[in-house]
């Protein structure tokens, strides 16, 4: 049976709905989002809509969390298209939509953050500082206020899935944590929200990020590796590089051979707005 999407704005009502109403009684699954929602999100919520099963329950939550942000221009400038994400959300079939105010999630003098203190350390974590604290913050409320059994999460953002999986594991959090693969656009862009934000310049050139990790990717020596995705990133006039990192694909810390699975991972910037990707690297 459709019962349509329901829109909730308070952590109490999602809770009431969600743990007193009949209708939500099945397999609750969570795709936590700050909105400005792209293919990319709608196929987590695919894959949200399969792991719930035919009487399960998806969950979308729209929150820009400001915790999260090391800028305040990043988050005065992260775009928030609420009509189209609710339009999108309908159409891809999102039971309840959960859309609530900073207010609400947060109150003014607050002073508990989850910390996760190993695999935040390095890439993003080190140059974004509390990232990771807002991120792990954020994420466990959800997952408080949602009820929710699972939760699906984008592979793109490799260092929050790994650090949502530590937090998961290291507090005993009962909600089993999906991946969903990297959607990329037919140039080899990967999806982001903040893509809508490079001009028009800056969008032609980007294709050049994955290019240069991919060619990057082909060769088996470490500092031939990153030495490659350097130039190959330096031959674009626009970016700026954040950090170009190889890494360990479990503990995140930089590797200076191929021994273990890998992770050739990089920030860049095309003036504020900062991208990132990356691309597995197998054992030599
Ligand atoms: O990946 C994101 O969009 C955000 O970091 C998340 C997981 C929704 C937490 O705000």
């Amino acid at each position: 049976m459709d019962i349509g999407m329901q829109l909730v704005t308070t952590g109490s009502e999602l809770r009431g709905i969600l743990l007193g109403d009949e209708q939500y009684a099945g397999r609750r699954v969570l795709v936590p989002t700050m909105g400005a929602l792209h293919r990319g999100h709608l196929a987590l919520v695919k894959q949200a809509r399969h792991e719930a099963g035919p009487n399960g329950v998806v969950v979308v939550s729209i929150f820009v969390n400001p915790i999260q942000f090391d800028r305040v221009d990043d988050l005065e400038a992260y775009p928030q298209p609420l009509e189209a994400d609710l339009m999108l959300c309908q159409a891809a079939g999102v039971d309840v939509i959960f859309v609530p105010d900073v207010r609400e999630m947060y109150a003014g003098d607050r002073s508990t953050l989850v910390t996760e203190k190993s695999l935040s350390r390095t890439l993003c974590g080190a140059t974004r500082p509390g990232h990771f604290d807002g991120v792990c913050t954020v994420v466990l409320k959800l997952f408080m206020l949602s009820a929710c059994h699972a939760a699906v999460f984008g592979e793109k953002d490799f260092q929050q899935l790994a650090i949502i999986r530590r937090m998961v594991r290291d507090l005993d959090v009962p909600v089993t944590i999906i991946e969903s693969p990297t959607i990329r656009e037919s140039d080899g862009l990967a999806l982001s929200s903040r893509n809508v934000r490079l001009s028009h310049a800056h969008r032609e050139d980007a294709p050049c990020i994955y290019m240069a990790l991919s060619e990057a990717a082909m060769l088996r020596d470490a500092n031939e590796i990153i030495q490659h995705a350097r130039k190959k990133l330096g031959d674009s006039k626009h970016l700026k590089i954040d950090y170009l990192s190889l890494v360990d694909a479990e503990t995140l810390q930089p590797v200076n051979e191929l021994s273990h699975p890998s992770i050739l991972a990089v920030a860049v910037f095309y003036d504020e707005v900062r991208l990132i990707d990356h691309v597995r690297i197998s054992p030599a």
